[in-house]
Order: C-alpha cells, then structure tokens, then sequence
C-alpha cells in the first residue's frame, strides 16, 4: 500500500466515524425540541411569577457564556457535573455540585424525563409514575427511528432504520430546485437539511393505517410504528386542542412554555419551527 492509500483510508475510517457519531445527535435534539415544548415556567423558575431560577434553572444559567440556549439544554443531559466537560480547575472541584448536570434534584429520574412528564427537575420529592417515565423513555429513544441500533457491522447495516428513519433519509427541501434523482444523492441532500427541519417537513405523514402522524406519535410518547402502540383518537384530539390554546394564548400565557423574550428558541430550536 503507498502512502497516498494509507491516508486516503485513513481519512474515510475518521469521516466515518464522525459520521456515526453526529447522528447520535438527532436523539439529542428531538429531545431537547421536546423540553422546550413541554417545559413549564416552573420547570426551571421557582415559581411561575418569580424569575428566581429553581435549581435546574440555576445550572443552565451557569453554562458557558455565549452557548445557545438550546446547545444548553442539550448537554445538561449528557454532562456530569463540571460545567463544560473540559478538565476540572481545583478550584471548580470544590464547588462541583452533588448530584450530576443530568439529574439536578437527585431523585433517579433524568431532568428531560421529569420535564416531558411535568414534575420538577428541581424537587427531590416530585417524581413522575414509573409507568409514565418508562413509556417516555422507550418513546424517546433510537428506536423512534431505527428498528435497532449497535448491531454488529457497520453504517445501516448496524443501526437499520425504520419506516420513519427510511423517511427521514430521504426527505429534502420541497422547493429544492436541484433535487437529485438517483437513492443516493437524494440520501446526500437529505442528510444535510437539519433532523428537526426535516421533521417538520414530514410532520403531516403517518404510518400505514394509523390515525396518528409520525410527529403526533413521537409528542404522545408512543412507538413510532408499532401499531399496538398507537395514541388514541381522544389523546390525539386533545393534544390537537391544547397546541391550539397555547398558540391562541401565545406569548401573553405565562403558564406554559420556554418562549419567552429572555430566552429565544436559538441554535438549532428554529429547525423545529412549525412542530407543536
Ligand atoms: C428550560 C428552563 C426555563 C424555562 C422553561 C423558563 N425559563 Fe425563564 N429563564 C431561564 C434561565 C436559565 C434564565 C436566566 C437567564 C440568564 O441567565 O440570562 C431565565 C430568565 C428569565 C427571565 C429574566 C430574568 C432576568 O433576571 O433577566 C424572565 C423574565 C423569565 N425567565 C421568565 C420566564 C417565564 C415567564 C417562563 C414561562 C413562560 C420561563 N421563564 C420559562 C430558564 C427557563
Ligand atoms: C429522528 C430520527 C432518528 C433518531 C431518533 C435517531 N436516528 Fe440514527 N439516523 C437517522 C437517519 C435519518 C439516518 C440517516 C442519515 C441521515 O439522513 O441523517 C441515521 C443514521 C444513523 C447512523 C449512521 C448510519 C449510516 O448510514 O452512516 C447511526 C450510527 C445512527 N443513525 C445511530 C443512531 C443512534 C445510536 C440513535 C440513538 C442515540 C439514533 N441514531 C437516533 C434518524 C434517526
């Protein structure tokens, strides 16, 4: 092998494996378009009319200066509990809090689980029922996507999609002037349009005989295709009416939701612009 080859190959096993680990952030960031959906005012503030930040709320105001808001969200659930990852300062050691970035309150239940079920990330005592944390988690999970993943082999071949992953990797911009014809480009293309965009995109699609769209299963916190896991018509009907109210109240509810002018849907938020 001469060394051109060498480093030829190199390079595709390093583009491969930064691949493989990007798209471990499509997880990432549906979860966190879900905490900012589902997060109350009391999520992260002591009270609905108070600004005092909660505990939670503390830890996220102490990130780096400059990270987005949503960037933030995102790592409080992958970090321990130094601040950005990097190597600890002694000084930073000392004042390291007891419990890790993801678990604020310490009560065994991850801050976004708490917060897609409506208790408090901040408040030992207030835990969601087992029942209800169990079907977030199973619902919010690779498996939204992929039928398994970590399989031996590599790419597809280890982490094979299911009807809404095989979707996903083929959706594009509509208006896309240059829409490539052939599978593969039009695989190229659609990996680089944002996951939440392309949810966004698709939020209208559902499986085959189902009443629920994919985006309605995902928001319910149900299997994305198997069909004895399907919402019912009512939990639709009413998650319908509720995003109807809150768009309604917008802005002047208090009660509800992460917009507000102190902290913007940023970073990669405004891909999900246009899902519930
Ligand atoms: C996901 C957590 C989270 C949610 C949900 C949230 N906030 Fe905040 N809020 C924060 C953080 C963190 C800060 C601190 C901002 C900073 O450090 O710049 C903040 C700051 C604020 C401030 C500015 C306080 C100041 O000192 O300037 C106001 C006002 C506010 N929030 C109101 C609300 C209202 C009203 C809601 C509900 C509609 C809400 N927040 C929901 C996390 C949240
Ligand atoms: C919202 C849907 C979605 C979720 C959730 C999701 N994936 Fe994927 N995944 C995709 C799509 C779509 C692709 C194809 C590449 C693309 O279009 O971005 C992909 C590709 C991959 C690949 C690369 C395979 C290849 O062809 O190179 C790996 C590895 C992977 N996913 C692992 C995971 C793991 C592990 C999780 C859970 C932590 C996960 N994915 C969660 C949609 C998802």
């Amino acid at each position: 092998m001469n060394t051109t080859r060498i480093v030829l190959v190199g390079t595709l096993i390093l583009l491969g494996g930064e691949r493989g680990l990007g798209k471990e952030r499509h997880l990432e960031q549906v979860r966190t378009l879900l905490v900012v959906r589902e997060a109350r005012c009391t999520s992260c503030h002591e009270s609905q009319s108070s600004e005092e930040l909660n505990a939670y709320g503390r830890r996220l105001a102490n990130r780096p200066a400059g990270m987005s808001w949503a960037e933030r969200i995102l790592q409080m659930e992958q970090s321990d509990s130094r601040l950005d990852g990097g190597e600890e300062k002694p000084e930073e050691q000392a004042n390291r809090p007891s419990t890790p970035d993801s678990d604020v309150d310490g009560d065994g239940v991850a801050n976004w689980v708490e917060i897609l079920a409506h208790t408090s990330p901040a408040n030992k005592k207030d835990t969601p029922e087992a029942a209800l944390a169990a079907r977030i988690t199973a619902a919010v999970s690779c498996r939204m996507c992929h039928t398994a993943t970590h399989q031996l082999g590599v790419g597809q071949e280890a982490n094979p999609h299911n009807e809404l992953g095989a979707l996903l990797a083929k959706t594009v911009e509509k208006k896309s002037s240059n829409r490539p014809k052939d599978a593969d480009a039009i695989r190229q293309q659609a990996e680089a349009v944002p996951i939440l965009r392309r949810l966004a995109l698709t939020k209208v699609k559902r499986p085959p005989k189902s009443a629920a769209s994919y985006w309605h299963r995902i928001r319910l916190y149900r299997s994305t295709t198997d069909s004895g896991d399907a919402p019912t018509r009512e939990a639709v009907q009413k998650f319908k009416k509720e995003t109807a109210r809150r768009k309604r109240e917008g802005r002047s509810s208090p009660t509800t939701g992460f917009e507000h002018p102190a902290h913007p849907e940023d970073g990669f938020l405004r891909d999900g612009k246009g899902l519930d």
